[in-house]
């Protein structure tokens, strides 16, 4: 079992920058758990705290069920990518993932048939006899993870280890990450800033800002239920439209009044609505591009359009409500013909309605989700 948990850690660094706040979290055995937020909120500091390469100021992290504050990186069995990885440029392919077991003063039998299994997985064996720079960059990636995986840590951890490496290699190597999880069964936990990774490869997803958690949940649940207006607008692209609503009860339930169009509130929110104490007039209600709905009749929103952006089997049109206000809505063109995509591309004005069991509710106050208890509010920096 390798289960790391982190109770109440905190990171004070010694110019008294609180880098990381009261994080909490239980790691489960095997479990991918990817660390995401904008730079400097705390997520390489929370992964060197886990590795030991930097003193936690409070709090306990266990691994494993022990409690490892003040343990030597060496003896708490992780291994670590960072983004930076630094192969020697001397050594061949082979001995730069052979290095750390020969410090180990591992046998030379043993370090080949770790060596070619590593290679095997990553798919770099006919690589082994080349030295560094004749290498692409993804492989040297592979290599440095090699590196890392010769020893089947106990906990596997990764600091953007993909943010060098360009748009086409990032995903071919995002995927052999993937495969690499299936193949090695350990825990994981994964820094990154980029969205998608964190999406693709996590089981849960932590997101951080400024040293706080805003939330852990599987990437359906951020994306669906974002707890609060940061991470709404942090997941998903183009970003989450947000409109002031009025919030309306009546004997049929809960309607949300904006810009003119009443909105029903579906029926789980207007359960979680009903076990709070008290429920806002005015609140923020959010929507992503993809459920605003184009129509041409019945009830809806009208706008004029700014911008239309074609992105192949999409487009995102950017529009202006008559007040004033921005909107993105995406539309998905592949079942249109060429004319009607040019239509589409040409138009002045659209009108559209809300995709209602999508919508989620916000605090304009706090930015909390009206809808998921225990939400995290958005922190201010005063
Ligand atoms: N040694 C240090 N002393 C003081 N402050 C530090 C130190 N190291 C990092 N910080 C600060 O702590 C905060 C968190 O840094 P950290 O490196 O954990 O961010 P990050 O989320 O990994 O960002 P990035 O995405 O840019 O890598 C930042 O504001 C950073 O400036
Ligand atoms: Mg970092």
């Amino acid at each position: 079992m390798a289960d790391v948990k982190l109770t109440n850690v905190k990171k004070q660094y010694d110019n008294g920058f609180v880098a990381v706040h009261d994080f909490n979290l239980e790691i489960k055995h095997e479990e991918f758990i990817v660390l995401v937020g904008p730079s400097g909120c705390g997520k390489s500091t929370t992964l060197r705290m886990i590795a030991g390469l930097e003193d936690i100021t409070d709090g306990t992290i266990e691994i494993d069920g022990t409690v490892v504050n003040d343990m030597e990186p060496k003896d708490r069995d992780i291994a670590m990518v960072f983004q930076n990885y630094a192969l020697y440029p001397h050594m061949s392919v082979y001995e730069n993932i052979a290095f750390g077991l020969r410090l180990r003063k591992v046998p030379n039998k043993e370090i080949h048939k770790k060596v070619t299994e590593a290679a095997e997985i990553l798919g770099i064996t006919e690589l082994l006899g080349r030295k560094p720079k004749q290498l692409s960059g993804g492989q040297r990636q592979r290599v440095a993870i090699g590196r890392a995986i010769v020893r089947v840590p106990k906990v596997f951890l990764m600091d953007e280890p993909l943010s060098n490496l360009d748009a086409k290699l990032r995903n071919q190597m995002r995927a052999e990450i993937i495969l690499l999880r299936e193949k090695i069964r350990t825990t994981f936990v994964y820094v990154t800033h980029d969205q998608t990774e964190a999406m693709t490869l996590g089981d849960r997803i932590v997101i951080m800002k400024d040293g706080y958690v805003m939330q852990v949940g599987t990437p359906q649940e951020l994306f669906n239920h974002p707890a609060n207006l940061f991470v709404a607008g942090f997941i998903g692209t183009p970003q989450m439209n947000f409109f002031d609503a009025e919030l309306k009860k009546d004997r049929n339930g809960y309607t949300a009044k904006v810009e003119g169009l009443n909105v029903k509130v579906p029926k789980h929110i207007a359960d979680a609505l009903d076990k709070r104490e008290s429920v806002p007039e005015k609140v923020l209600l959010g929507v992503r591009p993809e459920n605003l709905i184009l129509t041409d009749s019945g009830e809806s929103i009208g706008a004029s359009i700014k911008v239309t952006e074609m992105m192949g089997s999409e487009i995102h049109i950017h529009a202006e409500l008559p007040d004033g206000k921005n909107v993105i809505i995406k539309v998905q063109i592949a079942d249109l013909d060429d004319d009607q995509q040019n239509e589409m591309l040409t138009r002045h004005g659209i009108a559209f309605r809300i995709r209602e069991r999508t919508i989620n509710l916000f605090d304009p106050e706090d930015g909390r989700n009206l809808a998921v208890s225990d939400a995290a509010a958005v922190p201010t920096n005063e």
